[in-house]
């Protein structure tokens, strides 16, 4: 064993919608060591070209290599994943790099009876056709309908996860895909801010759809790529780094929240990319 196994992973998100995915990173790879990294700065990703965002996600990684020396990258953000999943495999040869939406979409597609599946992402996401083209490779039959919802994005930073307003806002995206005959019978959280909101959205639709996050998916995925090149870690983990590319105040304030991990200024670390 070299020191690599002792690596950190590097995690980014725009904000703390990948803090659903580190979270099941976590209890999956309990040994494992994590940085992870909001991109305040630039949130919301879902509004961005494609070029932008493939330009963030080559500088964060490049940023992980040199200050971190990261032996595995997780893109905790469906947008990034979308536009930007491929450029990095290419450009990063010596480290895995894994994306969120073909394990979502694995899930999605073993679960769904009716064949008609629904996502609902950001623009971004919605625009790139990404979640259609890894479900039709998977099974050419299902149907996919998508919707863009570029405010939940929004209501999650702002710590509005039981609200009214959210509540109608959750419910003006989902009606138009959830009405009429032969809806999807399933759906898609397809950005990694949308599992906040997951009891609000399973208490919209009720119990006849199933709520797919990737979470869960992707963190056994990390595992099994790790432990195929035999780099899953043999110590006790070191606690997660935060690092935000603006003011740490915001993030701390809804993170700690989330995490159940009282963060301070102390362990959230302000940087530029
Ligand atoms: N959490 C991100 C995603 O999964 C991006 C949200 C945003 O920055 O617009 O797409």
């Amino acid at each position: 064993m070299t020191n690599l196994n002792e690596a950190p992973i590097g995690v980014f998100d725009s904000g703390i919608g990948g803090l659903t995915v580190l979270n099941a990173l976590r209890q999956t790879l309990p040994q494992e060591s994590f940085v992870y990294l909001a991109d305040t700065a630039r949130i919301p990703y879902g509004t961005k070209s494609r070029e932008a965002v493939i330009q963030y996600a080559q500088q964060i990684c490049r940023q992980f290599i040199r200050r971190h020396r990261i032996k595995a990258l997780v893109i905790a953000c469906n947008t990034a994943s979308a536009h930007a999943l491929s450029t990095l495999q290419q450009e990063f040869t010596d480290i895995p790099v894994l994306g969120v939406i073909i394990p979502s979409a694995m899930a999605a597609v073993n679960v769904t009876r009716n064949r008609h599946i629904a996502v609902i992402a950001t623009e971004g996401t919605v625009r790139s056709k990404a979640y259609e083209e890894a479900i039709t490779a998977l099974n050419k039959s299902i149907r996919v309908s998508s919707q863009a919802c570029q405010l939940l994005v929004s209501l999650v930073e702002e710590g509005w996860l039981e609200d009214d307003i959210t509540d109608s806002i959750i419910q003006r995206y989902l009606k138009p895909l959830f009405s009429g005959d032969n809806t999807p019978d399933t759906l898609v959280l397809g950005c990694t801010h949308f599992p906040l909101l997951k009891p609000r959205i399973e208490n919209y639709l009720g119990k006849n759809v199933s709520v797919i996050d990737s979470a869960s998916n992707v963190a056994k995925e990390v595992f099994s790529l790790l432990e195929q090149r035999q780099l899953l870690s043999t110590v006790h983990s070191k606690p997660t780094q935060f690092l935000v590319t603006d003011s740490p105040q915001r993030f701390i304030a809804t993170a700690s929240i989330f995490l159940g991990e009282g963060l301070d200024e102390n362990k959230v670390q302000h940087i530029s990319v």
